[in-house]
């Protein structure tokens, strides 16, 4: 079937991808076919389709990992779908596009009342905030958390998710813009970084000390967050977004008491053959109560994904950003 993409026919730079013509298989099984509204673009898309993604697909690739849309048709093992349900879903690449083939098991109902283009978008961020901060870090009511790079995709919902458990929340953010939709988000203390230096940034915060430390940035961020980790604190490695990786010296480690906690929600998430729905179920229910609202994603049509991933690559996007298809319009 024809079908229109985003496509990367060479790694490199992102003015390698267009959005052209390609052929989409027969779904087979336990396959759906899903008619895609919306799709999230997180970091990891930008990473991969310049090949320096931990995970990076082989050529050609579509970038995607998260969508939203309504199923067209499917597999003959299919058991919990009919055409015309409205479901999330994890793509594993290839949700840039009109139509994306995905296993059952990767797919859920959406929620009566989301509306697409939340639903694309808080899987990932959503998910991933919560296992790292609930699942992982056993985060309690009054701990303190720092949040760096904390007006980006994952940024906000941490501060949503630790405001919505009682937390007291530092964020970090590059602009006076970025801190005010940290401040709108519910984050109770605002730092400007300063020369991409934390030490630097937290000056005035000297003494202050933190129980869990939410790191999206790599590098030197992460060294030096150390030197503002209570006793017994915990240090979340969530990403690289400076293109840094940290050598830590272990004998802060040791003098700190602290633990540091890599997070990786993808493989989590997907488990060994089935979409592992624990931190979903979570942030649904944090959600029923009213007590987190999900960002609402700025919008490109699927035909604009490169000024969409530029924003995201030379650091002027807040929150998340998100494609949308004819589809999506048409409703
Ligand atoms: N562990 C997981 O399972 C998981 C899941 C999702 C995402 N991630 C990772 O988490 C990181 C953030 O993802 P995201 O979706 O939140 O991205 P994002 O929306 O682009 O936000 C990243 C933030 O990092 C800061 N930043 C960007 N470039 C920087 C640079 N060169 N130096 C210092 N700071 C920089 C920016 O904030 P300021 O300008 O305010 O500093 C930006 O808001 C990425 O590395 C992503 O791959 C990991």
């Amino acid at each position: 079937m024809k079908i229109k993409s985003v496509n990367q026919r060479d790694f490199g730079r992102l003015e390698n991808m267009e959005f052209s013509n390609s052929d989409i298989e027969n779904i087979v099984d336990d396959e759906l076919l899903i008619n895609v509204h919306c799709c999230g673009i997180s970091f990891a898309d930008i990473l991969a389709a310049e090949g320096k993604y931990q995970d990076t697909p082989p050529l050609p690739f579509t970038p995607g990992l998260e969508v939203s849309g309504v199923v067209e048709s499917v597999g003959s093992a299919v058991k919990g779908f009919n055409i015309g349900d409205e479901v999330i879903a994890l793509s594993k690449w290839g949700g840039f596009s009109e139509k994306v083939k995905v296993k059952e098991s990767f797919a859920i109902n959406k929620l009566k009342g989301m509306s697409f283009d939340i639903a694309a978008c808080m899987t990932i961020n959503y998910g991933t905030s919560y296992y790292a901060l609930v699942e992982r870090a056993k985060i309690k009511e009054n701990d303190k958390v720092l949040i760096l790079g904390a007006s980006g995709g994952i940024g906000l919902s941490a501060i949503e998710i630790s405001k919505a458990l009682g937390c007291h929340v530092t964020a970090m953010a590059s602009s006076k813009d970025k801190l005010s939709v940290c401040k709108d988000y519910g984050a109770d203390e605002l730092v400007l970084t300063k020369e991409d230096n934390l030490k630097k940034s937290l000056m005035e915060f000297k003494g202050s000390k933190f129980d869990i430390i939410y790191d999206t940035i790599g590098g030197l961020y992460t060294n030096d967050s150390l030197s503002f980790i209570n006793w017994e604190g915990k240090l979340l490695i969530m990403g690289f977004a400076s293109g840094d990786i940290s050598s830590i010296p272990t004998n802060k480690i040791l003098l700190k008491g602290c633990d540091i906690i890599g997070v990786f929600w993808g493989p989590f998430a997907r488990g060994n053959k089935y979409f592992n729905l624990n931190s979903l179920k979570g942030v649904s229910d944090l959600f029923n109560k009213g007590l987190i609202r999900f960002s609402k994603p700025k919008m490109f049509h699927i035909s604009d994904f490169l000024s969409a991933m530029k924003e995201i690559k030379d650091r002027k996007s807040v929150g998340k950003l998100c494609l949308y298809t004819d589809s999506f319009k048409r409703r």
